[in-house]
């Protein structure tokens, strides 16, 4: 092996078609699932202030959205509902007249392209906030099992591609795999959020699903941020529970877990950036402290290199654009 002066890394580099050439990672909008929050009603397009270029829409204002998206090539669309009312069960989420179904039916009838996801998680649904039935002042994990297979039933039957139960609680996957088979929705994929962590990424996004707990937090459910190995062994459980892509979320101060997960599965790996990493990349940005385009594209960049095939991410479609313009 020769090194120095007859080796030089630099060769390589000199320019940008060599680099695009040796390119080890490289990025496609059909990886990409934009997160999207929906609204009963007509007409409503309420920016979330805290997710600059995020807004909360009704169906009527997300089907050009979607249109958007679908042009640029962006793999698909993740739904969140904010319902009118809220109750102590959440039962406004399996409503098929709620927001997410309806919004779900109406992108796959005018923009049929995107893969429509649909998240599973009762706390935007319940008037305390909580991912589950409270009992107690604890969130009782089998009772809220059946609740969440209804919720994911609703959105099969409206025409969900991918199903992605997100509370974290245990046995949810086999259950809603079960109630999905029992109806006739075989073939439905279930994307768990198998490596979900107890994260204050998560602050914006409480703000726009409006889904902060009225009492106590999450950690009895969602995972500790030191633990590792925990996470392999939510993948290998939720894996026997039968789903079919296993996510780790958040992202990018999780590479290293994206990175494990990696190794032990041959699944779709699936990383969410969540929306505190969206904010503060935008916030950094509008500052003049960063710059915002391409840090955006070194963060997902960062993510697909430690091993996620598809990135959730509230930059989908101005990545999506970059991409585009730089082909
Ligand atoms: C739960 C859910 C949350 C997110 C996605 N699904 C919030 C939470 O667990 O508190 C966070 C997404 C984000 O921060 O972008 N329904």
């Amino acid at each position: 092996m020769s090194s120095y002066p007859a080796a030089r890394s630099r060769r390589l580099r000199r320019t940008p078609a060599l680099r695009r050439q040796v390119t080890e990672t490289r990025l496609d909008a059909s990886m990409f699932v934009l997160p999207v929050f929906v609204v009963p009603g007509n007409g409503i397009r309420k920016e979330i202030s805290s997710m600059p270029g995020n807004y909360q829409l009704s169906v009527d204002e997300l089907i050009p959205l979607a249109q958007e998206a679908e042009a640029l090539g962006v793999g698909g669309m993740l739904f969140f509902g904010i319902p009118e009312t809220k109750d102590e069960e959440g039962t406004p989420a399996w409503d098929p007249e709620g927001p997410v179904p309806q919004g779900i039916a109406a992108i796959k009838e005018h923009a049929p392209d995107l893969v429509t996801w649909a998240d599973v998680c009762l706390c935007e649904y319940t008037s305390h906030g909580h991912c589950g039935i409270v009992k107690g002042g604890v969130v009782d994990n089998d009772a809220t099992l059946p609740l969440l297979a209804r919720a994911a039933l609703a959105y099969a039957a409206a025409g969900a591609d991918v199903i992605a139960p997100s509370d974290m609680m245990d046995g949810r996957v086999g259950v809603i795999r079960s109630v999905l088979d029992a109806a006739g929705f075989t073939d439905r994929a279930i994307c768990s959020y198998s490596v979900k962590y107890a994260s204050a990424f998560y602050g914006p996004f409480r703000d726009a699903a409006d889904s902060a707990p009225a009492f106590g937090d999450r950690r009895t459910h969602q995972m500790d941020p030191p633990n590792v190995r925990e996470a392999r062994r939510e993948v290998e459980l939720d894996i026997l529970e039968g789903a079919d892509m296993v996510m780790v979320k958040p992202a990018g101060p999780y590479l290293d877990v994206i990175r494990e997960v990696r190794g032990m599965v041959d699944l779709p790996v699936v990383a969410y950036q969540v929306s505190g990493e969206f904010s503060m990349v935008k916030a950094a940005a509008e500052r003049g402290w960063i710059d915002g385009e391409r840090v955006m594209m070194e963060s997902l960049t960062g993510i697909v290199r430690a091993g996620a095939d598809i990135v959730l991410t509230y930059f989908a479609i101005d990545a999506a654009r970059v991409l585009k313009e730089n082909r």
